[in-house]
């Protein structure tokens, strides 16, 4: 049987017959400056421990946290973000733990600072690596986490890691007005040039289960969920107002989280901020491609580069990922 020649002047397949055509034309790229690598800091001494349900992520001990800092900089991975796991008895009612000075935390920037001072180090503003109860904040009469008083203790907690040295803090713990107040907090103490990246946008989602098993909050945890404090799944226009809020407030950047399940927000946030929109591609999401991999249900590295350029499609600048390191070693090679 013969065909028919189309009259077709216009062929979009035109632009897709060979590897360097489709690289010319490609709308959205993936870099290893594009990736954070999150890593988890225990005490001791060269000491790896893997984290049930997120494979091929470790606790580390801070000369181990060296170490990765060194091997992401010769990637190209700009920064690290780092997460305690604090030891059970340092937990507390009120977290305060969070401001020592002398905590792992501190300890942790302090060393890799000095050990590796080309990569940047952004720490996470939050208590709930400290509470006795899991949550992100001091805990009111009412039970539930109390706004203003942890906004205080927040920006505590901010100025100890921007005494340590850290570059960025990364307040994720999703109180009213804590951006306003931590930037002025930061600035009474010198600390103008440290930046706020704000968990503008973080939903009460059930994707940070491995997360929480790491850093030990989940047992604190327990049944709690955080739901007066973080978005409601179902909300969109919500993320315009908290996003628009905090950079009024002062953040240099936004964060929208999780990453793929929202990509619809992240496009969204995009188109109305004028600060560069992080995403973070969370703990469930990462244990979902590895998971299926090693089921041999999926290609592990074709998703997971697949995975992170929907996310930069939709809009982000840079992806916070537990792959990081595996995703720039993909893009040497
Ligand atoms: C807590 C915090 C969480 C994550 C980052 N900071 C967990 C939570 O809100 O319970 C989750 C990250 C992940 O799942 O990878 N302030």
């Amino acid at each position: 049987m013969t065909y028919p020649k189309l009259n077709l002047p216009i062929r979009p397949r035109r632009l897709r017959q060979a590897p360097w055509l489709r690289a010319m034309v490609a709308e959205t790229t993936l870099r290893p400056a594009d990736l954070i690598w999150p890593l988890f800091v225990q005490e001791g001494a060269g000491k790896v421990t893997p984290i049930e349900g997120l494979p091929n992520v470790e606790r580390l001990s801070i000369d181990m946290v060296i170490d990765a800092a060194r091997e992401a900089a010769s990637l190209g991975i700009p920064a690290i973000a780092l997460f305690p796991v604090t030891p059970a008895e340092k937990k507390s009612e009120d977290g305060r733990e969070a401001y020592n000075a002398e905590n792992l935390m501190c300890r942790a920037i302090r060393a890799v600072k000095k050990a590796v001072p080309e990569i940047g180090i952004i720490a996470d503003v939050a208590l709930d690596p400290y509470t006795t109860h899991g949550h992100d904040g001091v805990l009111g009469a009412s039970g539930d986490v109390a706004n203003d008083i942890t906004v205080a203790a927040l920006c505590k907690q901010a100025v100890t890691l921007a005494q340590a040295g850290c570059d960025i803090v990364a307040p994720s713990d999703m109180m009213d007005g804590r951006i306003g107040e931590i930037r002025t907090a930061l600035d009474a103490a010198g600390h103008e040039n440290v930046i706020i990246l704000s968990y503008a946008v973080k939903y009460a989602s059930a994707l940070y289960g491995p997360f929480r098993a790491a850093v030990g909050s989940a047992t604190n945890l327990g049944k709690a969920d955080k739901r007066t404090y973080q978005m409601n799944p179902a909300n969109r226009i919500e993320a315009l107002r908290e996003v628009m809020l905090d950079v009024e407030q002062g953040a240099d950047m936004v964060m929208v989280k999780p990453a793929t399940f929202y990509l619809d927000i992240i496009s969204a946030v995009k188109e109305v901020v004028a600060v560069p929109t992080l995403a973070y591609h969370v703990s469930g999401e990462y244990a979902m491609v590895k998971a299926a991999a090693a089921a041999g249900m999926l290609d592990e590295k074709a998703v997971m580069l697949e995975n992170l350029l929907a996310i930069k499609r939709a809009g982000a600048d840079a992806i916070f990922t537990y792959a990081a390191r595996d995703v720039a070693r993909y893009l040497a090679e």
